[in-house]
């Protein structure tokens, strides 16, 4: 099914010239390009099975059901869950978001303390300021050490103490792409009774993982940072939590029985999936799963490595470069590596490599904290997928000078 010598052949959109140019997608980070099989698969099911899941009793919508649910029990095994362990959200935000309104919210008090890394991207931040102003508890930050971009053991040590009711934390982060220790926070974690959302967003499109090896509480990721469609997400839970929680939304389809004053509730995952659900996307998760289970987990990793490495030696070569978090060309990270050129803007660096045909993000990077916490007001970042190339990342590299020679520099 997949020709990993020639991936970049199954994405459609990379064959696309931009501005006169080969196309070099490097921003896979922010939303990571699809391949036919899985639009294939969208298009099938919209054009044989789109009648409404879990409504109807004729073929068609139950061909619908079980597709929808068929999804779900892929998603299940991809990330080691148990199928009623897995709701089907609209992105990785809005899963986090439910732990917030459904969970914390109601298990947070005065006294209490919610514990995140410095690192974390606004959407594993933002819902922990409003939890902590709900409920009077404090937001206390993991700071990572400078030389290295990763949290301390003292750290880790120190800010989760027996007042930490949650720890919330990226599995990757998505500017420094470095890998944070889950398991010792986990480990920490569970030693004070708190409770653990991992946000996975930035993990799951690189290495295999596992929820319940892990023992996370939590878990969000979005289908389309792995090559599935848009507008779908995952929220995992463990099943005791997802049972304690009340409903995010009321309406279709998360109901046990209607009386005129008061609702019986669906169990988990049901309860947590009002109205009709985006099932073409459910759909096309299960595709995405399928494509990476195709091209295998030690393909994925040794090429996006090789990369990585390539990517990372080539920018610490460049002269007025200097990369975000971990200096150290070395140091493993998944798919993501942020830097700054010397006087210049990232998005005066990100449109001028625009002219050039290549894509890559440019700013925040939605971790305003994180930044402010490093003195650096913006960055570049560059980011790779499956279908990333020796020639994308040779391309940005031979360009990266331009940048400073186009506004004027001498080198
Ligand atoms: N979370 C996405 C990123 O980091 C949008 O770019």
């Amino acid at each position: 099914m997949v020709n990993i010598k020639n991936i970049s052949d199954d994405f459609p959109i990379l064959a696309q010239k931009i501005n006169g140019h080969r196309f070099v997608y490097l921003d896979s980070a922010a939303t990571s390009m699809r391949p036919n099989f899985v639009l294939d698969r969208i298009d099938a099911f919209y054009k044989s099975s789109a009648a409404n899941p879990h409504r109807g009793v004729y073929a068609l919508a139950e061909r619908a059901t079980a597709a929808y649910e068929g999804a779900r029990a892929a998603v299940a095994r991809f990330v080691g869950a148990d199928t009623d362990e897995i709701v089907f959200t609209r992105n990785a935000s809005e899963s986090l978001n439910i732990v917030m309104y459904c969970h914390a919210q109601y298990a947070l008090k005065p006294g209490d303390s919610v514990v995140i890394p410095i690192s974390e991207h606004h959407s594993n931040l933002v819902p922990w300021q409003i939890a902590a102003a709900k409920t009077g508890a404090e937001l206390r930050y993991l700071y990572t050490d400078a030389e290295t971009g990763l949290i301390p053991d003292s750290e880790i040590e120190r800010k989760i103490d027996k007042t930490t009711k949650i720890v919330a934390f990226a599995h990757v982060s998505n500017v420094l792409g470095l890998r944070f220790p889950a398991e010792k926070l986990v480990a920490r974690a569970r030693c004070v009774g708190a409770v653990t959302v991992l946000d996975a967003a930035q993990s799951v499109p690189h290495f295999p993982v596992d929820f319940h090896g892990l023992d996370v509480d939590f878990a969000a990721f979005s289908a389309h940072k792995m090559y599935g469609p848009m507008g779908i997400g995952v929220l995992y839970g463990r099943r005791e939590l997802l049972e304690k929680m009340p409903p995010f939304l009321f309406g279709g389809d998360m109901i046990e029985y209607v009386r005129e004053q008061d609702t019986d509730f669906a169990a988990p995952p049901h309860r947590f999936e009002a109205g009709t659900q985006n099932a073409g996307g459910a759909v096309g998760l299960a595709a995405a799963v399928e494509y990476i289970g195709a091209i295998g987990w030690a393909n994925i990793e040794s090429r996006e490595a090789a990369l990585m490495r390539r990517l990372t030696a080539g920018l610490a070569e460049q002269k007025r470069v200097s990369v975000i978090g971990d200096a150290d060309p070395g140091a493993r990270r998944y798919g993501v590596v942020s830097f700054n050129i010397e006087d210049v803007h990232s998005h005066d660096a990100a449109t001028i490599l625009d002219s050039f045909g290549i894509a890559i993000r440019a700013g925040a990077h939605c971790a305003h904290p994180l930044l402010d916490y490093l003195g650096v007001k913006a960055s570049c970042r560059a980011s790779l997928g499956v279908y990333s190339t020796e020639q994308d990342i040779d391309r940005l590299l031979e360009c990266i000078p331009q940048v400073r020679r186009k506004l004027g520099y001498g080198d």
